[in-house]
């Protein structure tokens, strides 16, 4: 069976749903996994290690997906609390470079920083790349727009951005797991993983390149940003682990029981076999859609695929709703 075949096989159809990123259906194996785990939390029989082992194995599957060593991963909650903590590490007087309409959790957590003088300049996502000045410190977007399905012009952004020294920082929720998302292009990402990922809300990622992971506060380091987390909380004494863990919150411990089945099937489905290795030229395979949880069947045609970051973005830039079921549909009902 082709990997395609496997992941469309672990959902339960559900006929007339709406195969839009608003909200992921979850595959038939998240929720034993979480109807698992609520059942052991009723009988008292919680064990935390358990709890670990998730976040654990939902940061490798993750990182297995985007491309980079589990290193570079920090797990948190929400995309708006992780590029609230970007936003912070960014030096007072600095320009941020924004889409003009770009979800609001790419762009609020910058605009609150406006009292230090942080200025937030908006631009259409066409002339992302060709904004980038001097000045800009950091450009945020969105891989792609959640509102249109219109995809970044990475390459563009990105020698932009190479050029003046500007940290790139891309949302890439309403991507991965239907476009191929190489993190290793980017200084940091983040991702929530209850859209094409469907996982449970409440599960989110941000990488960041290991040279500029000093440069990022661990704004809400608790106990499970210890090096050694069960030896971390109490304090004051704080070792942080080294990695990106350091920027890790706790976790919502039944979310991350019912992501590492998500992720897994996933990265199982656009992974390398083998473990990638940062800068290595890696990427995923080629571009195909995601399973239609429709009793349809979903011709794997190459017309329906969406175009990869960099490239022209086809169809997939459209973000209509398809009819065949093989475009993934790419606006944000609220
Ligand atoms: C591009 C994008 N990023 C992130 C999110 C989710 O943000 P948050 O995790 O802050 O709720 C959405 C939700 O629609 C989105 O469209």
């Amino acid at each position: 069976m082709d990997s395609l075949t496997v992941l469309r096989s672990a959902f339960a159809p559900v006929p007339g749903y709406l195969d839009a990123a608003t909200c992921g259906l979850p595959a038939r194996a998240t929720v034993d996994a979480m109807r698992g785990a609520l059942d052991t939390w009723q009988a008292g029989k919680a064990d935390l290690a358990v709890y670990d082992e998730a976040v654990r194995a939902s940061r490798a599957a993750f990182a297995r997906l985007v491309g980079v060593d589990p290193s570079w991963v920090a797990t948190g909650s929400q995309t708006s609390a992780l590029v609230g903590l970007v936003a912070s590490s960014v030096p007072d007087g600095a320009e941020v470079l924004v889409v003009d309409g770009d979800f609001a959790s790419v762009v609020f957590p910058f605009l609150v920083h406006a009292d230090r003088g942080v200025t937030v300049r908006q631009v259409p996502l066409e002339s992302l790349a060709d904004e980038v000045r001097a000045s800009t410190h950091t450009v945020a977007f969105s891989l792609v727009q959640s509102r249109d399905g219109r995809i970044a012009d990475v390459d563009a952004i990105r020698t932009a951005a190479a050029a003046t020294g500007a940290v790139t920082v891309c949302d890439v929720t309403q991507a991965a797991g239907w476009l191929p998302v190489d993190a290793t292009l980017f200084d940091v990402t983040v991702c929530a993983s209850y859209k094409w990922l469907s996982a449970p809300r409440g599960t989110a990622f941000l990488t960041v390149r290991p040279e500029l992971l000093d440069r990022l506060r661990p704004t809400s380091a608790g106990w499970y940003a210890g090096e050694e987390i069960w030896s971390s909380v109490y304090g004051p004494h704080m070792a942080l682990a080294t990695d990106a863990r350091r920027l890790d919150v706790s976790p919502a411990w039944l979310c991350w029981v019912g992501a590492v089945p998500a992720l897994e099937l996933v990265a199982t489905r656009w992974a390398s076999p083998t473990p990638s290795v940062p800068g290595s030229g890696w990427r995923p395979a080629g571009a195909r859609s995601w399973p239609c949880p429709t009793t349809r069947p979903v011709p794997d045609e190459p017309s329906s695929r969406p175009a990869a970051p960099g490239r022209p973005a086809a169809a997939a830039a459209s973000g209509s709703r398809s009819t065949s079921g093989t475009t993934p549909t790419t606006w944000h009902a609220p």
